[in-house]
């Protein structure tokens, strides 16, 4: 009994989405604790498209904290996990299966190490928000292992101290994170507009667009925007702070509108502060700019907005359209304008949603080939393709927040050995 009561491994599974922030948050005004200098308001997307899972185990036959990331080992000494594991230590509660003979008293966590591994069902490399998603992973799953009894709020706290976008994962639907005013952080948290059945016909397209150069990563891009750049000084203090209630009212009314103009003009704002950073920073590429050009012709057009865009710390389009109707109508443009390169295929080119392709009517490489251009393009030049010049296309909407996945099965960790399986 004695020796096996040293041979137990508790474990836990969950599985976090990713969100996509349509009013930024750029800029730390404390780098530890991770606490903006603005709100911020996402859509959290569909987990079955895009999220962690995450096993985090404990067993008193571990000897250090490990982790592994799409099933290789990286380093858990960064301040960002130790943070959260600190915070989630000092809120553990006490344990007992009395079956298996194992107790675990509130304090008897800092003594005990974890094994956590952890798997994007998206590419990593794509540069798609996988932070926020790892993080809320990784602190939902180790709250429910540890007894945590916090409010999600407060969760969202701690996940914010591993990166700063992971806070708004807590939730499903439409996050607001709010900046809080309080030394501690303690005020920092997310909150949820709304959940994902409020506003369930949007649909989101993500182009993967690619990319041959290493971005600098959010993290360094708003330390020196915070120290180099005047407009963000502005956009801060004056225009964040309004767009946030227009936003915010958007949201409850359904108004796509006044949501599509808000969401553009936040990310060029946002754009346009990396552009008055010293030295410049520069995100978008030739393709992320020629998808704005796309959606802006578009829209002008049809003299309201048709679709939102939205990009990140990264060249990636992240396409909003009010209804499957509209979404199959903008598939047929991205694919006309961007077919697939040579070594594609319509499977491996669209994935996620693929009723939306069905809708658009495309079933075969050759009824890409076949698209004609859209009414709104300029008729006296021939429309130019970029064939390859996007990866890949991801069809999804807004989805649910974390979820402890119960069955044996989702675990990533072996209950035996307690290493990766
Ligand atoms: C452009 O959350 O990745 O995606 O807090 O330093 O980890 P850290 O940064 P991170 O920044 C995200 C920036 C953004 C906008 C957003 O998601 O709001």
């Amino acid at each position: 009994m004695a020796a096996d009561s040293q041979k137990w491994i508790l474990m836990a599974t969950a599985r976090a989405p990713t969100n996509i922030a349509v009013i930024k948050y750029w800029g730390k005004r404390d780098e530890n604790l991770i606490l903006p200098i603005n709100d911020s308001i996402s859509i959290t997307l569909d987990p079955d498209h895009l999220s962690a899972t995450t096993t985090v185990a404990v067993s008193p036959s571990f000897e250090k904290d490990r982790m592994w990331l799409n099933g290789k080992e990286i380093p858990l000494s960064g301040g960002r996990y130790q943070n959260c594991l600190r915070e989630l230590r000092s809120r553990a509660g006490d344990f007992e299966d009395e079956r298996r003979g194992i107790q675990i008293k509130k304090e008897g966590w800092n003594k005990l190490h974890f094994h956590i591994a952890s798997y994007n069902n998206f590419p990593t490399a794509a540069g798609l928000a996988s932070s926020a998603a790892g993080f809320a992973c990784l602190v939902f799953s180790l709250a429910k292992l540890m007894n945590v009894k916090e409010e999600l709020g407060q969760l969202s706290a701690i996940a914010r101290q591993g990166s700063g976008s992971a806070c708004r994962s807590l939730y499903g639907g439409f996050v607001k994170w709010t900046m809080g005013n309080e030394m501690s952080g303690r005020d920092s948290i997310a909150v949820q507009l709304a959940n994902e059945t409020h506003w369930e016909d949007l649909i989101i397209i993500v182009a993967v667009v690619s990319s041959r150069q290493k971005e600098t990563s959010s993290t360094s891009g708003m330390r020196e925007s915070v120290e180099t750049s005047s407009l963000i000084q502005h956009r801060a203090k004056v225009v964040v702070p309004s767009r946030i209630l227009q936003m915010e009212e958007a949201i409850r009314n359904q108004n796509f509108s006044s949501f599509a103009r808000l969401t553009c003009a936040d990310s060029n704002q946002f754009h346009a502060v990396c552009l008055d950073t010293s030295p410049p920073i520069f995100y978008m590429n030739d393709t992320s700019h020629r998808i704005i050009n796309l959606v802006e012709r578009w829209n002008r057009h049809e003299e309201t907005p048709q679709v939102a865009y939205t990009f990140d710390a990264g060249p990636n389009a992240v396409l909003i359209a009010p209804n499957r109707k509209v979404a199959s109508s903008l598939l047929q443009r991205l694919l006309f304008y961007f077919p697939p390169g040579p070594d594609n295929e319509l499977h491996s080119y669209v994935l996620g949603d693929k009723t939306i392709l069905q809708e658009a009517g495309i079933e075969s490489l050759n009824h890409i080939e076949a698209l004609k251009p859209p009414p709104e393009a300029k008729d006296k030049v021939p429309a130019q393709r970029f064939a390859g010049d996007v990866s890949y296309f991801i069809c999804t909407r807004s989805g649910k927040g974390p979820e402890v996945l119960m069955e044996e099965e989702h675990a990533l960790i072996s209950s035996q050995t307690g290493l990766p399986n």
